[in-house]
């Protein structure tokens, strides 16, 4: 699986320690910045990773910033994202059970570095439910209702 990776300066250190994280695993990962602690806008990432899935450069994605809700935010203007944020492991567990999220927002000034890991984990096994919660998710995007 290819992943994507993007954070502002809030998350960059999380990021680079999950980008490391990730490759050991064997999971190919293309990171879209950003790269120093230097004061950065959180969309200005998000929409590139949101491109990049939208394209198909890669089919899912990891983004950080302090709160996790800027980029959140950003990423779910774009249609064919699901960002969820997760705090811990079983909302990370949650948000690909039922909320099908193809993207996981971590907010990195809120988590240890040990609780993003372990989010990450839980939300890279999870695998989406069907039934109900494909039905419910079929209902988001605004013009189907
Ligand atoms: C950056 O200071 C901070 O505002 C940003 O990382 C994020 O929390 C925004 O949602």
């Amino acid at each position: 699986m290819i992943i994507g990776i993007c954070s502002d300066h809030a998350g960059v250190d999380y990021k680079a320690r999950l980008f490391a994280f990730l490759k050991k695993k064997g999971y190919t990962v293309i990171d879209y910045g950003t790269d120093t602690p230097e004061s950065v806008d959180y969309p200005d990432f998000a929409h590139q990773l949101a491109r990049a899935i939208e394209s198909g450069q890669v089919e899912t994605g990891v983004a950080l910033c302090g709160t996790g809700n800027g980029m959140a935010i950003t990423l779910n203007h774009h249609p064919s994202i699901r960002a969820g944020l997760a705090w811990n492991k079983d909302i990370g567990r949650l948000i690909k059970e039922h909320n099908h999220a193809n993207v996981l927002v971590l907010p990195a000034r809120f988590i240890s570095y040990r609780t993003a890991l372990k989010t990450l984990n839980a939300w890279l096994e999870a695998r989406p439910e069907g039934g109900r919660h494909e039905r419910r998710v079929s209902k988001i995007p605004v013009s189907t209702h």
